[in-house]
């Protein structure tokens, strides 16, 4: 995250398979290196999603699935 943040220039992420939220999360990483920088976190566990929605509720969180990338998109 810090060379795509950081070195690369990108700030918009999707991190599809998000997991369960830990320390130093994606976007947590990524707003360190860049303030600007947006993740969207997707995943198609129900019990990921919410504690997702519950510990960071300060990002985006949807329901996706890898396999179906259009909807994701949409
Ligand atoms: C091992 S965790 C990865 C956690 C974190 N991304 C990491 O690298 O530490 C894998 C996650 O991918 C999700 N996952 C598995 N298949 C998926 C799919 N087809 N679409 C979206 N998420 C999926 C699971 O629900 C799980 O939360």
């Amino acid at each position: 995250m810090r060379y795509l943040a950081g070195e690369c220039g990108i700030w918009q992420f999707l991190d599809i398979g998000t997991g369960l939220p830990t320390q130093e999360n994606v976007h947590q990483v990524a707003q360190r290196t860049d303030p600007r920088a947006r993740v969207v976190y997707v995943d198609n566990d129900p019990l990921v999603l919410v504690h997702a929605r519950a510990l960071l509720a300060d990002t985006h969180v949807m329901a996706g699935d890898l396999r179906e990338p259009w909807t994701i998109f949409e």
